[in-house]
């Protein structure tokens, strides 16, 4: 209802809170006596409300990524809400968000543009972690070509051909991607070095491409699938082609203070989090030959495979 911000912007009495934030007043003053009773807000006198550190910290540019998560009525919270079915995923190992929002995933998230916008900007503002250390890191002289399969928005195929001009990219992803793909692409002012492919992975891929990309895709899914999308991965290289698998994952301290993280995959997407020797068994269930896996600090994992010669 965007309290805090109507409080700082000086609406701080509750008649003219209810208007402004469109409330049923008796209930807002409820809601208040709460907010005031956790820290939120601070009540001068009687049905005058100002901020605390708490409320000023929600609005300061840090509580940026917390406010959009925190409201109630934005994509964060509909994520989140796959929570409220948990149970069904304890008890059956799928994700729970058909159950609670009627359609999986990523179904809603293609029909749904806000939804689809903040997941592809959440993914895309990892890419700094990701992106400079995959550019500098892995061998790139020898190819010219390289797909991102899943890429999104093209933020982290981006930062590698940034860094390797002589690369040509295509991001595959679903179509309905396409627009927020072709206009981050052609703000970064590499329209003319990465092209969108719209399709699904579950397809046949673009044959002979001298690099695949796979990031933090297979998270998003369950060994079955995770499999299948390699085996497409494998179907569409040649024999000089490499297959890199990228997830920020698996550390230690990842583990320790993300187990929420696993969850929300299971709960989210039937997905979750994976060691690098579950990522290696994948790739060899897949029918790949696993080159080497290298890890960073930070979590990043790169494993990197080929065809078997
Ligand atoms: C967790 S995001 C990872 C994005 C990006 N690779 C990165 O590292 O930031 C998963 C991506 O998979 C895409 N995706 C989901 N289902 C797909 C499908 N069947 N075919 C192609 N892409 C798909 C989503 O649109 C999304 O961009």
């Amino acid at each position: 209802m965007r309290l805090p911000e109507l409080v700082s912007e000086g609406t701080t009495e509750l008649g003219p809170l209810a208007s402004a934030a469109g409330a049923h007043p008796e209930s807002l003053k409820r809601l208040l006596r709460h907010l005031v009773h956790i820290g939120l807000f601070a009540e001068a006198e009687p049905g005058v409300f100002g901020l605390t550190d708490l409320s000023r910290q929600l609005l300061s540019e840090g509580g940026t990524w917390l406010r959009s998560w925190l409201d109630v009525e934005g994509p964060g919270a509909r994520m989140d809400l796959a929570f409220s079915g948990m149970l069904h995923s304890i008890r059956t190992g799928e994700s729970s968000y058909g159950v609670v929002h009627g359609a999986p995933f990523w179904d809603d998230y293609q029909r749904n543009d806000g939804l689809r916008r903040f997941f592809g900007d959440v993914m895309a503002a990892h890419a700094w972690q990701t992106g400079p250390v995959l550019a500098a890191e892995v061998d790139w002289e020898s190819a010219r070509t390289v797909i991102d399969v899943g890429g999104g928005q093209g933020a982290l195929l981006a930062e590698v051909v940034r860094a390797n001009p002589h690369l040509r990219g295509e991001v595959l992803d679903l179509p309905a991607v396409a627009r927020e793909a072709d206009q981050a692409l052609s703000e970064a002012g590499l329209a003319g070095q990465v092209s969108f492919v719209p399709g699904s992975f579950f397809d046949p891929l673009p044959p002979g491409r001298d690099v695949y990309v796979v990031s933090r895709v297979l998270t998003d899914w369950n060994d079955e699938d995770a499999v299948r999308i390699l085996q497409r991965c494998a179907e569409a290289a040649g024999d000089s082609s490499r297959v890199l698998v990228v997830e920020v994952l698996a550390g230690v301290d990842h583990a320790k203070y993300n187990t929420s993280f696993d969850l929300q995959s299971l709960v989210l997407l039937g997905g979750q989090e994976r060691s690098v020797a579950d990522f290696e068994a994948l790739v060899d269930k897949a029918g790949l030959s696993l080159v080497k896996s290298r890890t960073w600090p930070g979590g990043l994992v790169v494993v990197e495979c080929r065809l078997p010669r």
